[in-house]
């Protein structure tokens, strides 16, 4: 057995987090720790969203939902935000294969419609190149903004009221369906890297009863051995979801 098979085998494959949320946050400061631009942390970062994906699988975590660009994002310098995007159309382009090969399967949430043409058309070709894979549901978080997505539901709903596809008593699962994740469980487990004790508007409605652990390593230090700990500090919660702890 490896050392890193070693890590693995002291989780409880039977209280296995099935959807696991992380805010990768710490880009920026990993870089300026080492006096380098912040897109150097970027790209060190996508490196970290290699590993992660990876260590998933290897888990069995059956979805992942990380957090790369949130609609607050856009107020960054020009240059950082193009930065970013380029580095997503490298990704996704790229990793298509290695997807393939591992059984993911590629979702994506956000204002997709507001990225630019050759990202969208990227991105759509990895969907679609990825739809029939059965094992982990990898889903990246671009343009992503919680409360827009809560507006979107809101303006799709009151759409279908008046043409008269839905009912106007909205409950939980009809919201729950109108959101972008309306196939992915809420997360189990949120993670944010670096320290920050903060949502950003991340999967606001989601997360209700998601189990939060935060660490001060920056994302691009986030490796298989924290992960690992994150999620056995999850295996030793209480999850109550309101009732009494009795
Ligand atoms: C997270 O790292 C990546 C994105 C938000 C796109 P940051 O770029 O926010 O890094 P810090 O927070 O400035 O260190
Ligand atoms: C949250 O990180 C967004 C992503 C990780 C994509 P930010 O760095 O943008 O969050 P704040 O500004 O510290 O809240
Ligand atoms: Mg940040």
């Amino acid at each position: 057995m490896s050392k890193e098979d070693d890590v693995l085998s002291k989780l409880d494959s039977k209280k296995l987090p099935q959807h696991v949320a992380i805010i990768m946050d710490g880009n920026g400061r990993w870089a300026k720790k080492r006096g380098l631009p912040r897109a150097a942390g970027h790209l060190a970062g996508v490196k970290a969203v290699r590993r992660i994906v990876k260590t998933s699988t290897n888990i069995g975590v059956k979805f992942l939902t990380l957090y790369a660009f949130s609609t607050e994002n856009w107020k960054r310098p020009r240059k950082e935000v193009d930065a970013i995007m380029s580095l997503f159309k490298i990704y996704i382009k790229k990793e298509v294969s290695t997807f393939n090969k591992n059984d993911v399967r590629l979702n994506v949430i956000g204002n997709i419609g507001d990225l630019s043409d050759d990202l969208q058309e990227i991105i759509d070709n990895a969907l679609k190149k990825t739809s029939k894979n059965k094992g982990l549901t990898f889903t990246l978080a671009i343009n992503y903004g919680g409360r827009q997505e809560i507006i979107n539901a809101v303006k799709n709903i009151v759409n279908d009221v008046e043409k008269g596809i839905i009912r106007k008593d909205v409950n939980e699962s009809i919201i729950s369906k109108y959101l972008y994740t309306s196939d992915l469980p809420d997360p189990d487990l949120l993670i944010r890297t670096s320290g920050e004790m903060r949502i950003s508007n991340f999967l606001l409605w989601q997360l209700s009863y998601a189990e939060i652990w935060v660490t001060d390593t920056y994302w691009p230090d986030f490796k298989q051995a924290e992960y690992v700990k994150a999620i056995l500090d999850y295996q030793n919660r209480q999850r109550r979801f309101g009732k009494h702890n009795g």
